[in-house]
């Protein structure tokens, strides 16, 4: 196993009807600026229901964070946060929305100019970056991303999608309350199950290191997605189901599966230039990619993908190739069984755009990727390719 470091100071506030506790975490005399998106939480009275529990606190609220969050929108909260002196922020939403309030606690009182907060990649944003972080809470409305229970966000800015790290940036707390998912629509809740699956494959299927207990968590989670991920999906009430998918996207990126073994982030970060490129949800991204990017580098990955194969799809066939083969296409059919297409071409993506994606990921220097560093430029467009 390979050292590590975990910290996480989340508190989880797990389960039905428990919106007025989010009050005992929050100082009494706080001025709270609520954070949401498009207006799916101001619609179905969730954002009523969270000012009625901040009681007689001063509340001000801030709409309109968009999926992908953009640098722009949110330096308009951060506008308010400085002019009113906001001590914390109320985030409700999915990832869009949490990681957007992430950058509003990082931004309001960062030292140099707000648009290095982008540049620092993977590297953790000293704590010292900032005069103050503002503190922050989240009540969750689409199990996903893991923001929720972490303390990474993505920006978008320009032609771009950028990692901003932080120890500052861990919720006080979440609210996890798998009713307030119910209004979620079909592809949003399947785009959370693909999402959760590839943070899980991400931190799994890489090379051994007798990490035994973290893939047997990863195994575990991926289970259980394949388990409910169709039910919760079509059922969006069914709290069992939806129960498990909360906790298991919480669970998949909250810094445990990941502790002491290897990451691969190519998913993640051809996705993340998908996106940018051509607004494809972030999900959908990654369901395009990972099959193609597991059968072009299935050499490397050789053994996790037959454990892999053996133990989450149950697999037993008896030549190696038949089983990692087989197994990459369950994968992808799992996707394709909850409504997400796996294929570019079927996104409308033509196989003449490729090279703006490649383009991109050189720009933006993402040129070594993979556990092995050495996924480069022309193997991320044999894997676009392959995804067509
Ligand atoms: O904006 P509203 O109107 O609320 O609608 C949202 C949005 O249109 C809607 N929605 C959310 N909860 C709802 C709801 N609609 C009805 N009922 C509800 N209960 O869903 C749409 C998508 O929301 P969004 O927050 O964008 O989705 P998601 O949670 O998938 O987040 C995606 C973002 O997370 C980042 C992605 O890059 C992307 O920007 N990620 C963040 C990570 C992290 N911080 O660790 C890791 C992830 O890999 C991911 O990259
Ligand atoms: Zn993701």
């Amino acid at each position: 196993m390979l050292n590590f470091d975990f910290y996480n100071p989340t508190r989880i506030l797990f389960g039905k009807d428990r919106i007025d506790e989010i009050s005992n975490h929050i100082p009494s005399n706080a001025k709270v600026l609520i954070t949401y998106g498009g207006g799916s939480a101001k619609k179905n009275g969730l954002i009523d229901k969270i000012k009625n529990a901040l009681g007689k606190r001063i509340v001000l609220e801030f709409g309109g964070i968009e999926a992908n969050p953009h640098f722009e929108t949110l330096m308009k909260a951060v506008d308010i946060v400085r002019k009113e002196n906001i001590d914390f922020l109320m985030a409700v939403g999915g990832g869009s929305v949490i990681d957007g309030t992430k950058f509003i606690s990082i931004a309001s009182y960062y030292k140099g100019n707000t648009e290095n907060i982008l540049k620092y990649g993977f590297s953790l944003i000293p704590k010292d970056a900032a005069e103050k972080y503002i503190p922050f809470g989240t009540v969750l409305t689409l199990p996903a991303s893991g923001s929720e229970m972490n303390s990474g966000a993505v920006i978008s800015h320009g032609d771009g999608k950028f990692p901003v790290l932080s120890e500052m940036a861990f919720p006080q707390f979440s609210l996890l309350d798998p009713a307030l998912t119910y209004t979620l629509p079909a592809i949003q809740a399947a785009n959370g199950i693909v999402d959760t699956f590839v943070h899980v494959t991400e931190q799994y299927l890489t090379y051994p290191v007798k990490g035994l207990l973290q893939d047997r968590i990863a195994e575990g989670i991926l289970l259980t997605l394949i388990e409910i991920g169709k039910t919760s999906v079509t059922e969006p009430e069914n709290y069992d189901a939806r129960a498990n998918h909360v906790w298991s996207s919480s669970l998949a990126l909250c810094g445990i599966v990941g502790a002491g073994v290897p990451k691969d982030l190519a998913t993640h970060i051809i996705g993340h230039e998908i996106t940018a490129s051509f607004g494809i949800d972030h999900a959908q991204t990654l369901a395009v990619v990972l099959p193609s990017m597991l059968k072009i580098r299935k050499d490397k990955k050789k053994e996790k993908l037959l454990q892999y194969a053996e133990r989450v799809w149950n697999i037993k066939e008896v030549k190696d190739e038949d089983k990692i083969d087989k197994a990459i296409d369950k994968t992808r059919e799992f996707f394709e069984s909850l409504g997400i297409k796996t294929r570019l071409s079927k996104y409308g993506i033509k196989k003449e755009q490729i090279p703006l994606v490649i383009e991109r990921l050189k720009e933006h220097g993402m040129t070594a990727l993979s556990e092995t560093h050495d996924l480069t430029p022309d193997i991320s467009q044999k894997i676009l390719e392959e995804a067509m």
